[in-house]
């Protein structure tokens, strides 16, 4: 017996996610959970002919709980793509405003009904929402740093499908797949392209469009979008990949291989750990490929044999997320003083 939630399960991204997720024959329960129309949601999947029980929930009022305690009960996956997403000219960041009090009320009923579940966090700015995820379960007393993960993935598919453009299809992206991975965090300068050898395959200026296309990639569709949001389909996407594979580790004894932005403490975390110390002593957080079973995270490995342009990349992307980090951290716990 499977429960996945979606939290925000009505949107642009949890809409075409929870479809994904209601033909996943692994999940047993799909529970839905939105602020608007997640009954509606539900009531349409639950036509597509599945042995998954499939039910919607919505609060009363906005200080109704327990519509999103009932969601949550027993769920072995929480997924949270609930939040605003950016028009034309906005940075991610300046949804913080919003989002982080909206993940921080979802986050704080996981911890109080399923600690136990992964959590899996889609909303934006993912650089701080994890943090303030990881606060809020820690301010509970209930937190398990191998199952929290921020979803870096759309990173990783448009690495994949921007590299196999790059070289003319000579590739298929379904190939480069963990071959060619995302690391850091999820915003501009933060997301850092390790693409191995294939580096040495491009002209120069090839390489730097590359690398700007997928750290800037999400801008593309705010701008085609222009107005009606950021991206919902290839999201939807990325997010049933990262959690198909989770499905695959929950329920069989195998463990798969993800990259995701994770909290990295060792001392605390009791996963084993590759993470060079340039890295681990300056930021907290950052997106690495895991292993993972069905307890959780059992290794985090830095990618090996970084070329100097990566570890240039990385080195900034270093010090772009810090302040980002900290952000969330204070929003839960207030500026150290
Ligand atoms: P959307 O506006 O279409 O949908 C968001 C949904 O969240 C809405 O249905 C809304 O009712 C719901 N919601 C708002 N507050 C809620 C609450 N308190 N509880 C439950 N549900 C609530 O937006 P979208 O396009 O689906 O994007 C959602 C978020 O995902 C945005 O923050 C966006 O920036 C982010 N995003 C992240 C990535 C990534 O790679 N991690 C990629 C794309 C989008
Ligand atoms: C993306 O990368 O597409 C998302 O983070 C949405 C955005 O705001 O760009």
């Amino acid at each position: 017996m499977v429960k996945a939630t979606v939290l925000g399960a009505a949107g642009g991204i949890g809409q075409p996610l929870s479809l994904l997720l209601r033909l996943n024959p692994i999940i047993t329960e799909l529970s839905l959970y939105d602020i608007v129309n997640s009954v509606g949601v539900a009531t349409d999947l639950s036509h597509i002919p599945t042995s998954q029980k499939v039910t919607g929930y919505s609060p009363s009022d906005k200080n109704d709980q327990t519509q999103l305690a009932e969601a949550l009960k027993g769920s072995d996956i929480v997924v949270i793509p609930a939040g605003i997403p950016r028009k034309p000219g906005m940075t991610r960041d300046d949804l913080f405003k919003i989002n982080a009090s909206i993940v921080k009320g979802l986050v704080n009923q996981v911890g109080l009904t399923c600690p136990n579940a992964f959590l899996c966090i889609i909303s934006n700015p993912v650089n701080s929402t994890v943090p303030i995820a990881v606060e809020q379960l820690k301010k509970l007393k209930v937190y398990n740093p191998k199952k929290v993960f921020g979803i870096t993935t759309l990173d990783n598919l448009r690495l994949e499908q921007f590299l196999s453009d790059t070289v003319a299809g000579s590739i298929a992206p379904k190939d480069l797949f963990s071959d060619v991975i995302t690391i850091g965090g999820h915003s501009g300068e933060t997301i850092v392209p390790i693409i191995n050898s294939w580096a040495k395959g491009l002209l120069d200026t090839e390489y730097e469009k590359l690398i700007h296309r997928v750290q800037f990639g999400g801008d593309e569709v705010v701008q085609a979008k222009n107005g009606a949001g950021s991206a919902t389909l290839s999201m939807a996407t990325a997010a049933y990949r990262f959690v198909s594979n989770l499905l695959q580790a929950l329920s069989t004894n195998n463990t798969i291989k993800e990259v995701a932005f994770i909290n990295l403490v060792p001392s605390l975390n009791g996963y084993d750990y590759n993470v060079p110390n340039g890295v681990k002593d300056e930021v907290e957080y950052f997106s690495l490929p895991l292993k993972i079973d069905r307890d959780g995270i059992k290794l985090v490995e830095f990618p090996p044999n970084l070329s100097p342009k990566e570890e240039e990349l990385v080195t900034i992307a270093i010090s772009k997320l810090k302040a980002d980090i900290t952000k969330g951290v204070n929003f839960v716990h207030g500026p150290k003083l």
